[in-house]
């Protein structure tokens, strides 16, 4: 088991979860990291702990280097299971640590262990002497849970940005230039996307707040430590924050018989006639968290869905409910399908789209049973014409 110093004095004693496939409902191919550092000063500080069932690859980590009895210092930047379920464990061999954290995350911990622990609670600007360096706290609440916060390390200049700017990626090789970098940007865009696609405004706003501090390295809870590519990821996070929107079109559509799909496929050829980059997901088989990825850029998305029992297939409700609380910003969409009686479909994905915050700026379209070519060609305009609304805005 190697420890990684990120700095002198500083390293990784996190955990590799090379088999985890599903992060609640969110696909992990490549695995996941629980990051944890530790810091060796005057004073020794834990950053964050990891998943409770690796707690004892933490603890032989921290052992290379030193007792953990000699932790004076946790710091709880986040109290989300992944990387404060081993903190008991921890404190099973630390008793004298003192474990600093939000308002938020004092409550959270309490709640969650039922341990008294002895908190210090911090709050903005508050800082931490270890010696050498001062840990200055940053709290980001609502990035992406109300107790959420950063660390910042003086002296070394190494920002521990908890969930943000992470990746799902398990690896042998703890630094981003040591990585396919467009595997380790694929990845942190999909968890963007995923994870913190609901609180834009808050990234900019901690972005912009993590401006004034000079970075050499940035230090995220999951996946690899960013020590080359820094500038790319912070204004990667500033376009997201913000919602950037591109010329492409995303749709997602399911189908009981085929009419949708076969409208699905026309109107793709619809958007591609007007110039624009379109893509074609079927939910019954497609992963809904990689369609989510490749919606955060996209300044349109298109839902199909059959009519099943006056509402849509299930598999387009499960991804309209992801969708409504992602909120995702800056984008138009439309609705179609075809069915066979009463409809319904569309109604309901039009519905969904709006409290996703997606504004419907075209009518849907329905079709009955089987589309003919007269109704075909009503399926090219549709994405033609939408494609064309999405080019005036990007
Ligand atoms: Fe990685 Fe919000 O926990």
């Amino acid at each position: 088991m190697n420890n990684v110093k990120l700095a002198e004095n500083v390293y990784y004693v996190g955990a590799v979860d090379w088999n985890l496939r599903d992060f609640h409902g969110y696909t992990t191919p490549r695995g996941v990291t629980y990051n944890s550092y530790l810091i060796i000063d005057e004073k020794i500080c834990l950053i964050d702990t990891v998943k409770a069932p690796f707690a004892q690859e933490l603890l032989e980590r921290i052992s290379q280097i030193i007792d953990p009895a000699k932790i004076d210092y946790i710091i709880t930047n986040h109290i989300e299971p992944d990387h404060s379920s081993a903190l008991p464990m921890v404190m099973a061999r630390a008793p004298q640590a003192k474990v600093l954290l939000t308002e938020h995350g004092r409550t959270g911990i309490l709640k969650h262990y039922q341990q008294n622990y002895d908190f210090q609670v911090v709050k903005e600007g508050d800082v931490l002497d270890l010696g050498r360096n001062k840990l200055r706290f940053v709290p980001v609440p609502m990035l992406h849970w109300p107790d959420s916060m950063i660390s910042y390390l003086t002296g070394e200049q190494i920002l521990f940005s908890n969930d943000a700017f992470g990746q799902h990626i398990s690896t042998t090789k703890r630094f981003d230039d040591e990585n396919d970098i467009n595997e380790v940007l694929y990845e942190a865009e999909k968890y963007y996307a995923n994870i913190l696609m609901p609180f834009g405004k808050m990234v900019v706003k901690a972005v912009d707040k993590l401006k004034e501090l000079p970075i050499k390295i940035i230090a995220p809870s999951h996946g690899v430590v960013w020590r080359t590519h820094i500038p790319e990821i912070v204004s990667k996070y500033q376009e997201w924050g913000r919602g950037r929107a591109v010329s492409k079109v995303i749709i997602a559509y399911d189908s009981m018989w085929g009419s949708t799909e076969r409208m699905a496929r026309t109107i793709l050829d619809g958007v591609a006639a007007a110039g624009v980059t379109g893509k074609l997901y079927k939910m019954s088989s497609a992963d809904r968290s990689e369609v989510v990825r490749d919606m955060l850029e996209a300044g349109g998305i298109l839902i199909g869905s059959s009519t099943l029992n006056n509402g849509m297939l299930p598999n387009m409700g499960a991804l309209m409910t992801y969708l409504k609380g992602l909120r995702p910003s800056g984008k138009i969409g439309a609705a179609f399908g075809a069915y066979g009686w009463g409809g319904g479909a569309q109604a309901s994905i039009e519905e969904m789209l709006k409290s996703a915050g997606i504004a419907v700026e075209q009518q849907g379209l329905a079709l009955k049973w089987v589309p003919d070519a007269e109704e075909l060609g009503k399926c090219f305009e549709f994405g033609r014409e939408f494609a064309k609304k999405v080019l005036t805005r990007v």
